[in-house]
């Protein structure tokens, strides 16, 4: 079983155990991640195992500054101006891979691309140390919702893995803004924890939206699932049903909800956020069949919220690949 430290207390045995191959989930301001060496295979086979992740669903390099950046993957004067105004933040940049970079072909399932992030707070501290890109994914089983509190990683990967680093609840709660510069232009491969608005104030052009053909290879349509059926955009609480509520007007019905979460009651999006996914997981702990859940606007943040909860109301019949 996971032993859980504090991130005071949990430097030096990180660093021994990434060192000697293992993996360690470890907190980011997005989600906890499930992190091990990007350049040592074994490590980054043990990370998909742990996981039950499929191998084509590439991983996420983590770095400590630019300039580890720069030796894993080419910039493009737009992604650099990106990286420079976002990280260390939820920005993942999706980038050409240098050849000789070190980094394990597992991590990138083999593609000439590499997807770069350079976290806040421990995890840029310990790849400093360590010297090294961390591979990260969100540290929950392969197709669950991300873990946001070191109890829900111990509580899914605990019999799995040595360490879980607590560093308390995540602040941003969803999973980092994935983007990609080609010649098209910028695209947008994943919303998250930076809104798409903030990232086209920078980048002095708009985002482009599906339709690609370079959609992140893990956005598969059922993800992020709770065990019980999400039923979105709800107007009214049926019976049975719990209710996922957002803002200060309650659905028709509330009253006879079997259990009530709200998102965010002054109807902020950043609240509400980084509540999505541990309400989520609470509500489901509450063996609830279904759960319905209010209208959140699309705007800002909204546009990631909304995302994942439409994947996590999606059908369940394909395979819960990605993670
Ligand atoms: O906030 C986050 O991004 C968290 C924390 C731990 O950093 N990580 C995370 O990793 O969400 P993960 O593995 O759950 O999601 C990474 C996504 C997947 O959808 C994957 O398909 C995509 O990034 N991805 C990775 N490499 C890619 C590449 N070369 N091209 C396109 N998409 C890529
Ligand atoms: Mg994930």
């Amino acid at each position: 079983m996971a032993e859980i430290l504090a991130v005071r207390d949990a430097m030096e045995q990180a660093l021994a155990l990434l060192n000697a191959g293992a993996v360690v989930a470890i907190p980011t301001e997005t989600v906890y991640g499930l992190a091990g060496d990007a350049t040592n295979g074994a490590a980054v086979t043990r990370i998909f195992e742990a996981k039950g992740r499929p191998r084509f669903n590439p991983l996420i390099a983590h770095v400590a500054d630019i300039a580890m950046a720069e030796r894993i993957a080419g910039f493009d004067p737009l992604s650099r101006k990106l990286a420079e105004a976002f990280w260390p933040g939820p920005l993942t940049l999706v980038l050409p891979l240098r050849e000789g970079a070190g980094i394990h072909p597992l991590v990138t399932a083999g593609l000439d691309t590499v997807a770069l992030r350079m976290p806040k707070g421990f995890g840029g501290e310990l790849i400093g140390r360590l010297g090294r890109p961390l591979a990260a994914p969100s540290a929950n089983s392969s197709g669950r919702i991300s873990a946001t509190t070191a109890e829900a990683v111990a509580a899914d990967l605990g019999p799995r893995i040595k360490l879980v680093v607590d560093g308390g609840a995540t602040p941003v709660g969803l999973e980092s803004t994935i983007v990609k510069v080609d010649a098209d232009g910028l695209h947008l491969l994943r919303p998250g924890g930076i809104a798409a608005a903030d990232i086209e104030a920078i980048a002095g052009v708009r985002l482009r939206r599906g339709a690609t053909g370079i959609q992140a290879p893990g956005m598969l349509a059922s993800h992020y699932a709770p065990r019980a059926a999400m039923r979105l955009d709800a107007g009214e609480v049926r019976a049975g049903e719990a209710l996922l509520a957002f803002g200060p007007a309650r659905a028709e019905g509330w009253r006879d909800a079997v259990a009530i979460k709200n998102l965010s009651e002054r109807g902020d999006l950043a609240e509400a956020a980084a509540n999505l996914f541990s309400f989520m997981q609470e509500l489901d702990r509450s063996k609830v069949a279904a759960i319905a859940v209010e209208p959140v606007p699309f705007d800002g943040l909204g546009e990631a919220i909304n995302d994942r909860l439409a994947r996590a109301a999606a059908p369940r019949d394909e395979p819960l690949a990605g993670a």
